[in-house]
C-alpha cells in the first residue's frame, strides 16, 4: 500500500497520541475536578489498558501509514508502571527513513526527578512538563492536591541534566485563576533552556465547566508579553504544529502559543488519540472511538489492523475548534464528549 494515507481533508496521519493511564496524582480544576473524580471515581482495571506489547505493535503499523511521532501522556503517563520499558519498545521501531520514531512524553513533572535517567536511557529524546504558575498559593490552586512548585522545577532541571530537550513547559492560562502570572512565568523561562507555551483553556470533556468568558485570548498574552519584552512572530517549525511561536527581540529565546478556541489548526491536524482502553480517537473532541484493542485481543492480523486504521482514518472529517468558533459559543457542560484524562492530552 504506497499510497499516501489521508483523510476526507487531505490531512495525513503523522501523530499518534496515547494515553497509557488515566490516573494521575494532580486534581487540576481544568481536567480533573476533585468533585467528580474523587476518592470513589472508578479509574480503569489493569486488564483493561492496553499492554506494551499491544502499544508497541499499534504504532509499528502506524508507522506503515506514515506515523513518525508518538507523545505518552495520560493522566499522568510516569504513573504507568515500567514506562522506561515502553519507551524502550518504541525506540527500537524504525520509520521507512531508518530513524526511531519520535518519541515524546506529556507529564505533570511530578515525577521526574526520579524517572527522567531511566526514560532518558531508555532512548527518550523530549518531554513536555505542565507548569501552571511559579506562585505556590495559585499552582495548588489549580492542582487542587498542594503540590509545590518547587518539586516542578527541579524535575525539569534533572530532565535537562540528563540530556532530554527540548524540553518545553505547557500553561493553561485560565482567566481569574492564573492570568496574573503571565509575564512572571515568561520572564522565569527567558533565557533558559525551556521553551514555555501558553494554552488556551479549552472546552475538552463535560466536567471541567468551560466558559468561553474564562478563556484568554493567545493575543492578549503575548501583547502583556511584548509590552514587556519585546517579541516577534518565528514561522512554525513544520506543518501541523498546534504552537504559534514567538522569540524574543533580544535573542533570549521563544516562546509559543496554542490557540485552540481563537485560531484552531483543524486545517492541519494529524493527530490520533488512542485511549488507555485502546479506542482509536479521530479528534481530541470526539465522542466515540473505534475499538482497536477488541481487534489486538480478537486474533486480528497485521493486515487487518493496518486495514482497519486506515479506514477510520480515510473516513474522518473532525474539524472541532473551527466549528466551535461557527457557533454560538456553549459551557461545554451538555455536550457527550471523552475526558482528557482518558484520551490523552
Ligand atoms: P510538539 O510540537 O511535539 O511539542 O507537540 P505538541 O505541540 O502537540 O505538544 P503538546 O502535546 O505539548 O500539546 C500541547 C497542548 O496543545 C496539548 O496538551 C493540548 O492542550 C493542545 N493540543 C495538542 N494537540 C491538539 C489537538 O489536536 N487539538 C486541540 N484542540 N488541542 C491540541
Ligand atoms: N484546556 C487546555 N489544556 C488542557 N490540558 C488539560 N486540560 C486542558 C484544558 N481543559 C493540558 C495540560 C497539559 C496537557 C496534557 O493538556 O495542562 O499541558
Ligand atoms: Fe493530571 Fe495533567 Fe490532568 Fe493535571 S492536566 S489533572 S496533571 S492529567
Ligand atoms: Fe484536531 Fe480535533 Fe483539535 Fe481540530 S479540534 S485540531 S480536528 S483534535
Amino acid at each position: 500500500d504506497a499510497a499516501p494515507l489521508v483523510d476526507v481533508r487531505g490531512r495525513p496521519l503523522h501523530d499518534i497520541r496515547f494515553s497509557v493511564t488515566d490516573r494521575c496524582n494532580f486534581r487540576c480544576v481544568y481536567c480533573m475536578p476533585k468533585e467528580i473524580f474523587g476518592r470513589d471515581y472508578a479509574f480503569m482495571p489493569r486488564e483493561e489498558l492496553l499492554t506494551f506489547e499491544e502499544i508497541t505493535r499499534l504504532v509499528a503499523i502506524g508507522i506503515g501509514h506514515g506515523v513518525e511521532k508518538i507523545r505518552l501522556t495520560g493522566g499522568e503517563p510516569l504513573l504507568r508502571k515500567g514506562l522506561p520499558e515502553l519507551v524502550a519498545m518504541l525506540s527500537e521501531l524504525r520509520t521507512p527513513s531508518g530513524a526511531a520514531p519520535d518519541i515524546a512524553v506529556t507529564t505533570n513533572g511530578s515525577a521526574l526527578a526520579h524517572l527522567a535517567p531511566a526514560l532518558k536511557d531508555a532512548g527518550l529524546r523530549r518531554v513536555t512538563v505542565s507548569l501552571d504558575s511559579l506562585d505556590d498559593a495559585t499552582f495548588q490552586s489549580m492542582n487542587d492536591v498542594r503540590f509545590p512548585v518547587a518539586k516542578v522545577l527541579h524535575g525539569l532541571d534533572v530532565a535537562h541534566e540528563v540530556g532530554l530537550g527540548p524540553i518545553k513547559v505547557n500553561m493553561v492560562v485560565k482567566k481569574g485563576l492564573n492570568d496574573q502570572d503571565i509575564v512572571a512565568m515568561a520572564r522565569h523561562f527567558k533565557g533558559t533552556p525551556f521553551i514555555l507555551r501558553f494554552i488556551e483553556f479549552m472546552d475538552v470533556g463535560t466536567t471541567n465547566g468551560w466558559q468561553l468568558r474564562e478563556v484568554v485570548p493567545s493575543a492578549e498574552v503575548i501583547a502583556r508579553i511584548h509590552a514587556e519584552l519585546p517579541l516577534e512572530e518565528v514561522e512554525p517549525n513544520y506543518r501541523g504544529e498546534t504552537s504559534r511561536r514567538w522569540r524574543y527581540r533580544d535573542g533570549e529565546g521563544e516562546i509559543g502559543v496554542i490557540s485552540s478556541v481563537t485560531q484552531s489548526f483543524c486545517h492541519s491536524c494529524s493527530r490520533a488519540r488512542i485511549s488507555v482502553d485502546g479506542k482509536l480517537y479521530t479528534c481530541l473532541f470526539a465522542d466515540t472511538g473505534h475499538d482497536l484493542r477488541a481487534l489486538l485481543r480478537g486474533g486480528a492480523s497485521d493486515n487487518e489492523l493496518s486495514e482497519a486504521m486506515a479506514t477510520i482514518w480515510r473516513a474522518r472529517t473532525d474539524r472541532y475548534s473551527e466549528l466551535r468558533g461557527l457557533n454560538t459559543p456553549r459551557s461545554g457542560r451538555g455536550a457527550k464528549r471523552i475526558e482528557m484524562s482518558y484520551i490523552g492530552g
